[in-house]
């Protein structure tokens, strides 16, 4: 039977992807919920729903500060509840600390709540591989402790938390995912790969984190295999915090695959925008207090779980540079 899915911040580049991926395949109805206040963009939205006539059908909006509302009044039951909508950029969370955090911590605790009252077959709460903190030698397992570096990665670890506590007190099903760094169609331009992207059509140097020798490393994935994989979370049969007693709630890692340096990941931009770089060096540390150098997860468990990643990361940025070059509105 068609379920009905509550999915937050669909006005957002990872939302919207979510959108799309889960109308493409299933035949689910989606209720998303955005403010439109935050980085939300309704043009994203659109672009999903302009492609089949049926989407529409299958899809209700609802604009809403998640983070006001103490209660949120819902008719609908909805099978699986997926908690994406967050403030997500590092920088605005160092230099206004208090309404970031609290924004992140409010919209969680007030969807938990909801969470209480639908008991829905899932609850997924999204979050960041930044909770954990740098990566020093090897990338971070499930449960690895998180140590978060700045205030966007601390009220990601708070969103983690408040959820794992509703699932021991309320028995509400939460399963955490902690993604990297995402690309893809809709990104906003604040982001690397668009920064990178806008610098370069610009003829201006590319700002690169660290020295020779030592330069901030992550892994890239496209935004719609990280849907895929919330998809197959979903759908695969005996995850246990659905459907058994363990001692934690589900969590997942949901990692690219390859691990770049910034420098080699700017020159492969500018290689599939057939253009050359451009680049120079600046201390990461004065220039960014709060960003880590290195992040780095490891996604094996998934993996072995039978998760094939839709998109490698060639297709994905390939994919994803040529889209913008035709779409440069993007880039403003
Ligand atoms: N983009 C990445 O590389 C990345 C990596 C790891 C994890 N994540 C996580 O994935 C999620 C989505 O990231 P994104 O890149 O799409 O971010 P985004 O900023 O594009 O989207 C977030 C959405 O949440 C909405 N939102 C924020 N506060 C709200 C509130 N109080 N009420 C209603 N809506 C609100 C915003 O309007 C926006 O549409 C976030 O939880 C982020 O922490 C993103």
């Amino acid at each position: 039977m068609s379920k009905q899915v509550l999915l937050t911040g669909v006005a957002g580049f990872a939302g919207a992807h979510t959108l799309q991926h889960f109308l493409e395949n299933t035949d689910w109805h989606i209720t998303g919920i955005d403010s439109l206040e935050h980085a939300g963009r309704i043009e994203r939205i659109n672009q999903v729903l302009a492609k089949r006539d049926d989407f529409n059908e299958r899809f209700t909006f609802i604009k809403q500060d998640l983070a006001e509302n103490s209660t949120l009044l819902l008719d609908t039951h909805h099978d699986y509840i997926i908690n994406m909508a967050s403030e997500s950029h590092v920088d605005r969370s160092i230099t206004d600390p208090l309404p970031f955090v609290q924004n992140n911590v409010n919209l969680t605790l007030n969807m938990l709540e909801l969470a209480r009252q639908q008991k829905p077959r899932a609850f997924i709460q999204i979050s960041t591989d930044e909770v954990y903190g740098p990566m020093y030698n090897t990338p971070f397992k499930e449960w690895d402790t998180l140590i978060p570096s700045n205030p966007y990665s601390a009220s990601k670890a708070a969103q983690e938390m408040l959820a794992i506590s509703y699932w021991r007190t309320y028995d509400v099903p939460v399963v955490v995912t902690n993604c990297m760094n995402m690309i893809g169609e809709m990104q906003d331009p604040e982001k690397y790969l668009p920064k990178v992207m806008q610098q370069i059509e610009q003829g201006s140097m590319v700002t690169i984190h660290g020295e020779e020798g030592n330069i901030g490393t992550r892994s890239y994935l496209h935004a719609r295999n990280h849907a895929d994989a919330l998809l197959f979370i979903l759908t695969m049969t005996g995850a246990p915090s659905m459907y058994g007693e363990t001692t934690k709630p589900d969590k997942y890692h949901i990692a690219g695959d390859e691990q770049l340096d910034n420098l080699d990941m700017a020159q492969r931009i500018a290689g599939a925008m057939g253009r050359s770089l451009d680049y120079k060096f600046v201390d990461a540390h004065s220039d960014r207090p709060g960003h880590d150098m290195h992040y780095g997860l490891d996604g094996s468990k998934l993996l072995s779980l039978g998760w094939e990643p839709p998109l490698n990361f060639e297709e994905s940025l390939e994919r994803t540079v040529e889209w913008t070059m035709q779409h440069k509105e993007w880039l403003q």
